[in-house]
């Protein structure tokens, strides 16, 4: 369970507006807490018993979501190089402290499921090279692939052009004439790209359908759903 906070505090960090609007929003009595109108924005709470305007807190115990990212969006949060993934999502997500970010990151012209999160913790462990968290990538490339791919993926020995350790095993599995899929476990910059023009072979789409337990599912491209927080050992 939470400790208790100050309304003001746990209202402004929640992303419900700055300090001074989070002190208006309780001052003028839009806040109950276990169903009492409380208007001193000092008053202490566990954030379960807070309701702003009738409704629960939106995810006050850490903020959890998935993006269906569409190609053309860069994972920055200030960009120059066109929109970024950050203008999807919810305003008030972008106000809150800790500031929301992407787990791992998709380059501009890969679509598919990306991790919001606010909380540096679950980043980390999720993207460390420890972790080994498994991300399923479907593939289109330019020519028709080869049977024997899937063994040099799967072999260990992939390297990379400027770095000094092999990829670590990947499953490809090949679909169609120029069709895959490819199972990662690292999340090296341009990962997929590279190991394919590694081999002679250029991606010309690139897609992220699974990250660990997560699944797009049935999300659209461009929107995003809130996911229960989970339980971190
Ligand atoms: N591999 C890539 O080449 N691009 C991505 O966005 C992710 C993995």
């Amino acid at each position: 369970m939470s400790k208790p906070r100050r309304l003001d505090q746990m209202l402004a960090s929640l992303g419900y507006g700055s300090r001074r609007e989070a002190m208006g929003l309780v001052d003028r009595g839009n806040v109950t807490v276990r169903g009492v109108v409380v208007t001193e924005p000092e008053h202490k709470a566990i954030s379960s018993d807070v309701l702003v305007r009738g409704e629960p807190l939106e995810a006050p115990e850490g903020l959890l979501a998935l993006l269906h990212k569409p190609l053309g969006y860069v994972c920055t949060h200030a960009s120059d190089e066109g929109p970024t993934i950050y203008e999807l999502l919810p305003p008030r997500w972008l106000k809150r402290n800790p500031a929301v970010t992407s787990v791992g990151r998709l380059d501009k012209d890969t679509s598919g499921l990306l991790l919001i999160t606010d909380q540096g913790l679950l980043v980390q462990r999720w993207t460390s090279p420890k972790a080994l968290v498994e991300k399923i990538y479907e593939v289109e490339v330019d020519a028709s692939l080869d049977v024997k791919l899937v063994e040099i993926f799967a072999s260990g020995t992939v390297q990379l052009r400027g770095e000094d350790k092999p990829c670590l095993p990947a499953c490809l599995k090949i679909l169609g004439d120029k069709l895959a899929t490819v199972t990662l476990t690292e999340g090296r910059y341009h990962q997929v790209r590279r190991m394919f023009a590694s081999q002679g072979w250029h991606v010309v789409k690139l897609h992220r359908s699974r990250f660990g337990a997560y699944e797009l599912a049935d999300l659209k491209v461009g929107e995003h759903q809130l996911l229960p927080f989970p339980a971190l050992p």
